[in-house]
């Protein structure tokens, strides 16, 4: 376990609403993308599952039932707090880092991760947690993997130097997938479905056209800013942008 990543997760906990990420409009993004995708009902397992706000929404929105995990102590009592008005029932969250799940947590309909395992320290860590999500899926379940490509990232800087803006790259902890790696992960047990680009618009507006105007302007840049209000409701065109959902299926 990375004891300086585990600290930035407590420390961020602080936040509360936007302790996951500052970029709310994209949360809210992949929110919106997992209560469409997610059956009624179903039994889900997060994981890295922060302050729990998916997991409250599935449950409050969709009756699914739910165990939370997080390595991050703060940002599990963030999750019970909130999931205490009446949800506790239906929702579990438990203290425990994704390179050890424990054998017990037993079989659910789905698994989700929000950026969790892109805070992992090396491609062999990210896969062999992965393998281990998949094993706690019910044959026929569904992981939907919302996490970052760092060639997305580059296509994203090809666009921002084509209207003289510097490269922006990930944050220190993170740890961007490669595409070509992750199609490697699929097996016969394991099978890709389907890689859903479904915050290519927003990056694109918000990282270059918001970006250039903003720099033109002088102006600091805002996660809340008009254009980024507007681009996160556009459907989804191109292959731009770090955060994708990949969806597998246990066979
Ligand atoms: C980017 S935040 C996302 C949180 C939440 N899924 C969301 O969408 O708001 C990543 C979360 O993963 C957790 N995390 C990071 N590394 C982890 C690990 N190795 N094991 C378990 N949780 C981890 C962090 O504590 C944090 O809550």
């Amino acid at each position: 376990m990375n004891e300086t990543k585990r600290t930035f997760w407590d420390e961020r906990a602080q936040l509360n609403e936007t302790a996951g990420t500052n970029d709310f409009m994209l949360k809210n993004m992949e929110k919106e993308l997992l209560l469409r995708r997610v059956k009624p009902g179903a039994s889900v397992l997060d994981i890295g599952c922060g302050n729990g706000s998916t997991l409250i929404a599935l449950a409050g929105q969709l009756g699914c039932t739910g165990l939370g995990l997080d390595f991050s102590e703060s940002m599990l009592d963030l999750a019970r707090a909130a999931a205490e008005a009446g949800l506790d029932k239906i929702l579990a969250f438990r203290h425990c880092g994704v390179q050890n799940l424990p054998q017990d947590l037993g079989l659910f309909d789905c698994a989700i991760t929000e950026r969790c395992l892109i805070n992992l320290d090396s491609e062999a860590e990210q896969h062999t947690a992965f393998s281990s999500i998949m094993l706690h899926l019910r044959p026929g379940g569904r992981y939907f993997m919302i996490e970052g490509s760092i060639d997305g990232f580059h296509r994203l800087n090809e666009q921002r130097a084509l209207f003289g803006l510097e490269p922006i790259g990930p944050p220190w902890h993170n740890l961007l997938f490669n595409e070509e790696a992750v199609r490697g992960w699929a097996s016969a047990e394991c099978v890709l479905e389907e890689i859903d680009s479904f915050a290519s618009t927003y990056y694109l507006l918000s990282r270059v056209v918001y970006a250039r105007l903003a720099q033109d302007s002088g102006e600091p840049l805002r996660y809340d800013s008009p254009i980024n209000t507007i681009a996160c409701k556009l459907p989804a065109h191109g292959d731009y942008g770090p955060t994708r959902l990949w969806v597998w299926r246990r066979a």
